[in-house]
């Protein structure tokens, strides 16, 4: 690993680390608060679903491999996975809204966290990976951050 990229990744976990302990569990103060918490926590979910739907297609061999593509697709995914965070933080489970959220999330924030900064670390990985242009490596890579997502699903997402 070059200096650059060992720089780049230690200001990604240092990044991230400061999400992670900046964010408390909040419940949401109303009916309509909680809709609009829920509305946004799915807004970076679909975002991510929507970056990596792509990803997944070329690390099947379903469509070929574009590492410019790959490339801007992990950066946004690197850049939502910071957000997971602040967009998560309102304890909605008081109210009766539509989600596949599981109330672990606000009970268990430090291992939410883990899973959080797992998928930065991976995306930061796959963006490495695709400036490489090694077609191996970036479907590994694909493999590492589509791991990181079902293992949150896994732990706080109802199947
Ligand atoms: C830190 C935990 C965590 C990580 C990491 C994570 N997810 Fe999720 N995801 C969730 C939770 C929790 C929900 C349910 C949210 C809700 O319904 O309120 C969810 C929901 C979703 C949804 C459904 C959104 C909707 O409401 O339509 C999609 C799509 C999705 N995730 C894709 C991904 C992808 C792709 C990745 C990896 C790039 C990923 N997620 C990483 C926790 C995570």
């Amino acid at each position: 690993m070059n200096v650059l990229k060992k720089s780049l990744l230690a200001i990604t976990v240092a990044t991230s680390l400061v999400a992670a302990t900046a964010v408390v569990a909040q419940p949401a103060s109303s009916e309509k608060h909680a809709a609009y918490a829920t509305e946004l926590r799915q807004s970076i979910f679909k975002l991510l679903g929507s970056n990596m739907g792509p990803l997944g297609a070329m690390a099947k061999g379903k469509v070929p491999v574009d590492a410019s593509v790959v490339e801007k697709n992990a950066i946004r995914i690197n850049q939502l996975s910071l957000m997971i965070a602040d967009y998560t933080r309102t304890d909605t489970t008081k109210f009766d809204v539509k989600t596949e959220a599981l109330a672990k999330i606000w009970q268990e924030n430090d291992h939410f966290n883990k899973d959080i900064n797992k998928l930065t670390l991976a995306s930061a990985n796959l963006i490495t990976a695709a400036k490489s242009n090694d077609e191996s490596a970036i479907k590994k890579a694909i493999g590492g951050v589509g791991k990181t997502c079902g293992g949150c699903h896994n732990d706080f997402k109802k199947d």
